[in-house]
C-alpha cells in the first residue's frame, strides 16, 4: 500500500472529488481525516470511508486554525472545499463573486497557512480548467482557479521542502451540480461527454488518482496537471 503509516487530511472530503480522494487514501493505508461544514455529510462520509471527521468551515480563520491544531503534523493535505457562485460579470452580485473567492481561494490560502507538515509532506490544491479554458459567465471561477494555480507555484518555493501541486479538473460528475434540475443536468453531462475527445465526463476517482500521485511522487512540486478529458482542446 502506498500510504501506509501516513496521515492525510482532506478539506472538503465529504463529497465528490474530496470524498473519492479520501476513499483512495484510506484504501492505500492512510489514516484519513475529512473536514467540511455539514455534520450530516461528514457522518455519511465517515460511515463510507472509516475516516475521522472534523467540522470545519474554510471561510473562517478560526475554524481552519482549530482543524490543524487537532491534527498536529500531517503527511499530506488536500483541499477541494469550495462553494461556487457564478454568473456574468454584469449580473453576478459583488457579494456572490466575493463569496466564491472566500471559499475557493481564501479557503485554500487558510489551509496552506495553518497546516503543519511532517518531512516528505505535500499539499494538493484543486483548481479547475476554466483557468485556461474559460467561457462566458464563469469569470469569477476562472479567476479563482488562475489565482490558485499561481499560488501553487509560489508556495512550492515558499513552503519547500513541503511539496505543493494542483490538479485542475475539467467537468467531473459530482454532487456540485445537485441543485440543477435532474433532466437538465443529465443532458448537459451527455452533451459534454459527446464533445470531449475521451467521450465521457470525469469521475471523482479520476482526480483522486492524480491527487494520490502528487502525494507519492516525491519529485512532484509546483506542478499543475490539467485532467479534463481533453476539454481544453475543444
Ligand atoms: N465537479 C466539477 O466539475 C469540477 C470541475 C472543476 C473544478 N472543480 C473543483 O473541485 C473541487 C471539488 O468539487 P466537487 O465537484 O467535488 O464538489 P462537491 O461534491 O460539491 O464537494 C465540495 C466539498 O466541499 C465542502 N465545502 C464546501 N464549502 C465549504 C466550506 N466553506 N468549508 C469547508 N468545506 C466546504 C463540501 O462539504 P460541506 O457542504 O459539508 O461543507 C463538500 O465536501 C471544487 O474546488 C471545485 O470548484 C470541480
Amino acid at each position: 500500500m502506498l500510504l501506509e503509516d501516513k496521515s492525510v487530511v482532506v478539506v472538503g472530503g465529504s463529497s465528490g472529488i474530496g470524498l473519492a480522494a479520501a476513499e483512495l487514501a484510506k484504501a492505500e493505508g492512510a489514516a484519513v481525516t475529512i473536514a467540511s461544514r455539514s455534520a450530516e455529510r461528514l457522518r455519511a462520509a465517515a460511515e463510507r470511508t472509516g475516516a475521522r471527521t472534523v467540522v470545519t468551515d474554510v471561510t473562517s480563520d478560526a475554524s481552519v486554525e482549530a482543524l490543524f491544531k487537532t491534527c498536529g503534523r500531517v503527511d499530506h493535505v488536500v483541499v477541494t472545499a469550495a462553494q461556487i457562485r457564478s454568473g456574468p460579470i454584469k449580473t453576478l452580485s459583488i457579494e456572490d463573486a466575493k463569496a466564491t473567492l472566500e471559499s475557493k481561494f481564501w479557503g485554500a490560502w487558510r489551509v496552506a497557512r495553518n497546516a503543519e507538515f511532517a518531512p516528505g509532506g505535500s499539499l494538493t490544491i484543486v483548481s479547475g480548467y476554466f483557468s485556461i479554458r474559460p467561457r462566458p459567465g464563469v469569470a469569477i471561477v476562472a479567476a479563482a482557479n488562475g489565482a490558485l494555480e499561481s499560488l501553487t507555484r509560489s508556495l512550492a518555493l515558499e513552503l519547500a521542502p513541503v511539496r505543493v501541486n494542483a490538479v485542475s479538473p475539467g467537468l467531473i460528475d459530482t454532487p456540485i451540480r445537485a441543485a440543477m434540475p435532474e433532466e437538465a443536468r443529465r443532458k448537459m453531462l451527455e452533451q459534454t461527454a459527446a464533445a470531449l475527445p475521451v467521450r465521457r465526463v470525469g469521475q471523482g476517482e479520476d482526480i483522486a488518482r492524480q491527487i494520490l500521485a502528487f502525494m507519492t511522487i516525491g519529485f512532484a512540486t509546483g506542478s499543475i496537471v490539467y485532467l479534463d478529458g481533453g476539454g481544453a482542446l475543444v
